[in-house]
């Protein structure tokens, strides 16, 4: 098969380990050479592909034979088990700034139905990346927001900093959004109900959930360590339905409407390439068919849930990985039609309308917000 990054690029990459603080991150850069295929996995109670010398020289996933056009065939439209892509430990993780003058006080006239005023939002997930970027548009639209995630001190920096970023964009206003912090795992059942019972203890009440905790991780399917899989789906996939099924019980009990927006992936709809993915691709296909389940079992209940799938978005993370591998950064935008990556600002108008009364007849949608990628 025609490689698509030579030896050294390749071996310049390796997996995202599970970015939570509290979760030791082990260096997969040592567990998985990126050309050499191992015996052993450390981490992994998976066996290795190939157990002989022979054998090694094979790759585990989809390399053919050279067909009748030559090495390239198919050679963009699969995945690549040599490229492995390094995340960085959480404590070397970038931090994700507030988004400067995008909300806030302005005159252009639009409708009123996309407000969240009297609103209280909750955003797991929600001291980083497409988290932080959507929790800020909530407020810019008049909603309390309570942030949850497993980095609390960076949540609490961060809820500052958007009451004050809120402050500077509406000079005068008297009263300011609440905007609070608050620690949870969101794949542990018990977590979750402590921290969903804090906020209602806080806010009064929780009207809207963005569900943003989610990580994604590169090994090939035979590779990959049993156990990451099942944290990657247990923050992915059970995350999601905890924290739904949690607000969904409290909306029910309040006897009030709310609205429920699971933050999916491109990768549930697609198989992305070239790098190796298919467990993240499974979960996030689960986040997508769950928000339409769910919406279907609770819209008698007035409770809408719909799904966000964004493509390829540029936040303080991916731009760091990009920036150490060009070439992957060349191919990835080589396949999106609008010929480049979304930011995360790109999220703040769709997260807004599908919380809103804009949306009060959409419901079990998925918004892709991709660039146009998934319909190539
Ligand atoms: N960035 C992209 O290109 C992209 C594309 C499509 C989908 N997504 C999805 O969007 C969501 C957000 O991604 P991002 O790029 O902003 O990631 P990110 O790593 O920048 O932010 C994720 C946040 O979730 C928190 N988190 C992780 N595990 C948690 C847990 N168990 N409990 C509580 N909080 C936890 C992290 O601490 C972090 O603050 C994810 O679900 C991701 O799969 C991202």
């Amino acid at each position: 098969m025609a490689a698509i990054f030579k030896p050294t690029t390749a071996a310049r990459q390796a997996i995202r380990a599970a970015s939570q603080a509290s979760i030791a991150r082990p260096s997969i850069r040592a567990a998985r050479p990126a050309l050499s295929i191992t015996t052993t996995r450390s981490l992994s109670t998976t066996p290795a592909r190939f157990q002989n010398d022979d054998e090694s020289k094979k790759r585990a996933t989809t390399d053919a034979p050279q067909g009748a056009s030559g090495a390239h065939e198919g050679a963009f439209a699969r995945t690549d088990d040599r490229l492995v892509i390094e995340h960085p430990a959480d404590e070397e993780m970038p931090r994700s700034p507030v988004v400067q003058g995008r909300g806030g006080m302005h005159f252009k006239r639009t409708l009123a139905s996309f407000s969240l005023e009297n609103k209280v939002s909750v955003v797991t997930g929600g001291a980083r990346g497409l988290g932080l970027v959507m929790g800020q548009a909530l407020v810019a639209s008049g909603s309390d927001l309570a942030i949850v995630d497993l980095n609390k001190d960076e949540a609490e920096d961060q809820a500052k900093k958007l009451v004050a970023q809120f402050q500077k964009e509406n000079p005068g206003l008297e009263e300011l959004p609440r905007v609070t912090a608050h620690y949870a795992d969101v794949s542990d059942p018990e977590s979750v109900n402590q921290v969903l019972a804090q906020i209602v203890e806080q806010h009064g009440k929780i009207d809207n959930l963005v569900t943003s905790a989610g990580f994604t991780e590169n090994f090939d399917a035979i590779s990959y360590p049993y156990d990451r899989i099942k944290k990657l789906w247990g923050v992915n996939v059970d995350g999601t339905y905890l924290f739904a099924t949690g607000v969904a019980k409290h909306l029910m009990e309040r006897k009030a409407p709310g609205s429920i927006v699971m933050i999916g992936s491109m990768s549930g709809a697609i198989v992305n390439v070239p790098q190796p993915q298919a467990p993240y691709n499974a979960a996030k296909a689960a986040v997508r068919h769950l928000a339409a389940s769910l919406a279907v079992e609770w819209a008698g209940s007035n409770i809408r849930v719909n799904c966000i799938s964004p493509g390829y978005m540029l936040t303080a993370l991916t731009k760091k990985i990009l920036d150490e591998n060009p070439e992957l950064n060349r191919q990835w935008t080589s396949l999106i039609p609008q010929g480049k990556m979304g930011t995360p600002e790109d999220l703040m108008g769709a997260v807004t309308f599908l919380l809103s009364d804009a949306s009060r007849y959409v419901t079990g949608a998925d918004l892709r917000v991709d660039g146009g990628y998934t319909v190539t």
